[in-house]
């Protein structure tokens, strides 16, 4: 979400003249784009921000802009930080490009934020945001023709830990029209795959004048677009899933088998006090389900340890959890309290930091091995990705008589595949035949 967030900003920069610089003693403008969602991110851009003012001291017309969730929750605080001009919340991205040219031009401060966050937005809000996507989501935003798209803003989920629906506001559906005509524009320009963004993205929902779109049916309207080949979606809550979408992923050959649907605990005590509204065996009575009318759904999940009051057993409950579901791939964070939720307001973090690292590491260890395990049956078989470009280590593996760098790909299941090829490859589907695997990546050869 943010990182589409900060490709429409800077396309819409690029559109008034600016060029993008990645050196800050470049630049005239910094923009930072922020995420609330854990402590440790805002530590972050509050460090940043102290290097700035300290550039400041030698670059006094340098225009700083913090946007996103941090600037949504601090507000008019972080417009007193001496290196900060401009402070944008999410809804507010569209205004970003005027203030900085006010900054610029007449060194006028400025702050625009949702000043009612839980308010139902006006419609002419969400209909600026809307043209501004379409506007500004290009091809050039994203890894060559692949697409993030927005079906949805905001949460009202109010998970005990979570900031999200604090700073991104109520959950609202963008119209199906909207989210189609934007796709027609990026496949046009050369998208084959399509990501659909949501925080709870199975509870898609639009009230059209004649009928209800949820997401299986928005699923089915993005399968039609001949130009799309793959299309999938991030992130569902386990909550009410609609098994529709299960039949759609089954039934649309171009929706990826490929699911991420965050437990975040195995323990039915703590899940209650996250508000999670589900219990660990309905979580996994989902998944069972999801393997049974999906074959071959790879799926992955989110976990929080330390979350507060987690004892050794709540811990051991969720290793049996994971050990049970068998993820592709799970994502683990110590519970980072967040100001203003409920779990900050009403429970101590009392798990201490050092409990919170070990049933990290312990809990990425069990989600290891399994996927040690599960992803040697995929040795010796031949897959299709879709190819992003170069790897990190493009020099990597070279085989013998082979030149060609080492380039990175996705399977229509999200599995990372690395294997040699030409760089012209980028942006296309390659058939690759794996030969080594390990937890979280596997090896393969070009056919
Ligand atoms: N502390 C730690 N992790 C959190 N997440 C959300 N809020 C917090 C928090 N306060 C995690 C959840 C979510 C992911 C995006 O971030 O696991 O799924
Ligand atoms: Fe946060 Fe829960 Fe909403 Fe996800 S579903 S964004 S964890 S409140």
């Amino acid at each position: 979400m943010n990182k589409l967030d900060s490709s429409l900003v800077v396309a819409a920069l690029k559109d008034i003249g600016f060029q993008i610089t990645d050196k800050p003693t470049l630049a005239d403008v910094v923009l930072i784009n922020t995420c609330s969602v854990r402590g440790h991110a805002e530590n972050r851009v509050m460090s940043n921000l102290g290097h700035l003012k300290h550039l400041k001291q030698s670059k006094p017309n340098l225009i700083v802009a913090v946007m996103g969730c941090m600037a949504q929750r601090l507000g008019s605080e972080l417009l007193e930080h001496p290196a900060v001009d401009i402070v944008a919340g999410p809804a507010q991205i569209p205004q970003i490009p005027e203030m900085i040219n006010d900054a610029l031009n007449c060194r006028i401060n400025s702050i625009a934020i949702t000043e009612k966050i839980r308010a139902r937005h006006a419609p002419a809000e969400n209909k600026t945001l809307d043209d501004f996507e379409l506007a500004y989501d290009t091809d050039e935003n994203h890894i060559s023709s692949q697409a993030f798209v927005r079906a949805m803003r905001g949460c009202n989920n109010f998970c005990t830990y979570c900031i999200v629906p604090y700073v991104r506001g109520p959950e609202i559906s963008r119209p199906p029209h909207a989210i189609i005509e934007q796709i027609k524009k990026l496949t046009d320009q050369g998208v084959k795959q399509i990501t659909l963004l949501g925080q709870t993205i199975d509870a898609y929902c639009y009230d059209g004048d004649e009928r209800q779109y949820r997401l299986a049916d928005l699923l089915e309207m993005v399968h039609d677009i001949d130009a799309v080949k793959w299309v999938r979606f991030i992130t569902s809550h386990p909550g009410k899933f609609d098994p529709a979408i299960l039949n759609a992923m089954a039934n649309l050959p171009k929706v990826c088998p490929y699911l991420h649907i965050p437990a975040q605990s195995g323990s039915d005590r703590i899940l209650k006090a996250m508000n999670r509204k589900y219990t660990s065996a309905q979580y996994l009575d989902l998944i069972a389900q999801a393997k049974e009318t999906v074959p071959g759904i790879a799926i992955a999940s989110d976990f929080i340890v330390g979350f507060p009051g987690e004892t050794d057993d709540d811990f051991a409950a969720t290793v049996d959890l994971v050990q049970k579901a068998r993820f592709k791939n799970s994502f683990v964070f110590k519970y980072s309290p967040r100001p203003g939720t409920h779990a900050t307001k009403e429970m101590e973090d009392n798990v201490p930091d050092e409990v919170k690292k070990q049933r990290n590491i312990d809990l990425l260890d069990v989600q290891n091995q399994i996927a040690e395990v599960d992803n040697q049956h995929f040795l010796g078989k031949t897959m299709e990705v879709l190819v992003e470009g170069l790897s990190k280590k493009p020099h990597l593996n070279k085989a013998e008589n082979d030149n060609n760098p080492q380039l990175i790909g996705r399977t229509a299941t999200d599995y990372i595949a690395v294997f040699n090829g030409p760089e012209e490859l980028a942006g296309g589907f390659a058939k690759v035949r794996i030969t080594r695997t390990s937890p979280l990546t596997l090896f393969a050869k070009l056919i």
